[in-house]
């Protein structure tokens, strides 16, 4: 027992430990350009995309705990660089028409929101009604 927790137990803390001083960038720039739609839509993209598709993340705490962090950053990071509704207003009128096609493939498909993401965030599922309420807005021409 005691060898177990010599050579198994104890590199294995020291290795979690050490792992904790990767430093991981959890920054939320300003947000200079939001994407300006209805209340409802808003609220449906608040709730399922923001966290990943914006500036304004909210880092839930495992977020700070590696290598969760690893993973939720890399997400956040990857996240913004396809689509950041925090610069919405910024892209030009091309950009938002393939954007919104893209939005709409990823949401009809059901590959977004991320699958991982809704076990801690059930709230973030899209049903039926709140898709339909994004068809909408997707097909609008604005
Ligand atoms: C947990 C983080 C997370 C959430 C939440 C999330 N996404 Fe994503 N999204 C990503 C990541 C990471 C990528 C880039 C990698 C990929 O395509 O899978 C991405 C890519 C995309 C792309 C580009 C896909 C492509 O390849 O053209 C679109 C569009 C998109 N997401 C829309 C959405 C929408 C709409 C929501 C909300 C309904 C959403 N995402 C929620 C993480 C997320």
């Amino acid at each position: 027992m005691k060898k177990i927790v010599l050579y198994l137990v104890l590199p294995l803390v020291v290795f979690f430990v050490a792992i904790q001083f990767v430093p991981v960038s959890r920054t939320n720039p300003a947000v200079t350009a939001d994407l300006v739609a209805s209340p409802e839509v808003k609220k449906i993209l608040r709730t399922s995309c923001y966290d990943c598709h914006s500036n304004e993340t909210k880092w839930p705490w495992y977020s700070r705990v590696a290598p969760i962090s690893w993973l939720v950053a890399h997400d956040v990071k990857e996240g913004r660089s396809e689509l950041n509704f925090s610069l919405w207003n910024s892209y030009n009128a091309r950009k938002k028409k393939q954007l919104k096609a893209d939005i709409w493939e990823e949401v009809e498909e059901g590959r977004m929101p991320v699958k991982m993401y809704l076990w801690t965030h059930s709230k973030g599922t899209l049903d039926k009604k709140k898709i339909a309420i994004l068809e909408k807005w997707i097909r609008a021409k604005k």
